[in-house]
């Protein structure tokens, strides 16, 4: 609607434009050379009645058109902006889920020249997995755990302290990544190679595939522990970006099982002291809104055994 009154608009001015080059081409064909403002003008009572007539009822025809044209198309325009709204949310969508994937789709062999390829490593359906990661500090190679990414946002829903909400933070870590894991910067700003957009592009497909994570109601602690706590902590609490529990380590930072489920429920808080010697740096989640105090407590005990 708004665009047929756009062609309406456009049309009529394109109409009236060709009138005027048409009449001036065929009056200077037979005319004199004098130009037209130096021409004795039309006798007062030609400009006083026929021509003023004229020019009066140009000046009614355009009013009509105007007040009507104004108001349909302000009527029109909060719909307009609506529709304008869903296809650049939905385009965002089409984009990110493009970033997300290889470059070479492994069924079809079909190229994605936009793929940033965070499917090798997080899953082709965001489902987590494995991969090798050579650390470049200390000079190891290990198998690490890579998250799932289809339930970050659920995961996040409760975000880490001193984030507004999931997707800050969720931004924030494919922003910066994760210094020394295997997970890189992306962010431009940070020295990586996507642009905000594309951030907010694969951010907004992230949130859209988001689901509430599956958890076995008959898990074990050490399924529950694979399953959620493994990336940061390491396959069997060998250490990652999170502190190794094995050795017995867990249970002297807290003697107490209460303490220890309690800081899992909660997670940590930058520059607040957990535990016997601990300090948060805030990048323990809270798990609170995830697990049960029935699956935290089979997790605890896992982690005590280790
Ligand atoms: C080379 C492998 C690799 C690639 C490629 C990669 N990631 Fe990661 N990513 C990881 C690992 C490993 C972690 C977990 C790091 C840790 O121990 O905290 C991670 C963590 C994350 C997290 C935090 C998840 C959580 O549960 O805390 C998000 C979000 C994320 N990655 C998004 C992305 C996006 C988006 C891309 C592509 C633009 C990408 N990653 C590409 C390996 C990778
Ligand atoms: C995104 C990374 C990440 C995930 C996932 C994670 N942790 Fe942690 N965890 C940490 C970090 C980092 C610390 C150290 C405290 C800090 O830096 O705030 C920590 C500390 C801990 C500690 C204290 C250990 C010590 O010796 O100081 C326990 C216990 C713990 N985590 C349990 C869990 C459990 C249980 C899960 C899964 C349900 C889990 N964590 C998942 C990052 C993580």
């Amino acid at each position: 609607m708004g665009q047929l009154l756009i062609a309406v608009l456009v049309g009529g001015i394109a109409a009236g434009a060709a009138l005027v080059v048409l009449r001036t081409r065929s009056g200077s064909g037979n005319k004199s050379k004098v130009p037209p403002a130096l021409r004795p003008a039309d006798i007062d009572a030609v400009l006083e009645s026929s021509r003023l007539t004229k020019i009066h009822g140009w000046g009614l025809a355009l009013t009509l058109f105007f007040a009507f044209f104004m108001p349909a198309y302000w009527v029109q325009e909060p719909q307009n902006r609506l529709d304008n709204e869903k296809e650049f949310a939905e385009e965002s969508l089409e984009r990110g889920e493009k970033y997300y994937a290889l470059a070479t789709d492994q069924q079809t062999g079909e190229a994605n020249p936009d793929g940033k390829e965070c499917a090798r490593c997080h899953g082709v359906d965001a489902e987590g997995g494995t991969n090798e990661f050579l650390n470049p500090n200390t000079g190891v190679r290990s198998i690490v755990q890579v998250p799932e990414l289809k339930t970050v946002f659920a995961r996040y829903e409760e975000p880490p302290p001193g984030f507004e909400d999931a997707r800050t933070y969720i931004r924030e870590v494919i922003e910066r990544g994760r210094p020394g894991t295997d997970m890189p910067t992306w962010g431009a700003e940070y020295g990586g190679p996507l642009t905000e957009q594309e951030l907010d592009d694969i951010v907004n497909w992230l949130e859209d595939i988001n689901v509430a994570p599956q958890v076995d109601t008959d898990a074990t602690g050490d399924q529950i522990f694979n399953q959620f706590c493994s990336t940061c902590h390491g396959i069997g609490g060998a250490g990652g970006s999170g502190p190794a529990m094995q050795g017995g380590g867990t249970v002297a930072e807290f003697p107490n099982v209460e303490d220890h489920a309690n800081f899992v429920r909660e997670g940590s808080q930058a520059g607040q002291p957990y535990g016997t010697s601990g300090t948060g740096t805030g990048a323990m989640p809270p798990w609170g809104g995830v697990l049960t105090d029935e699956q935290i407590q089979l997790v605890v005990e896992y982690e005590r055994s280790l």
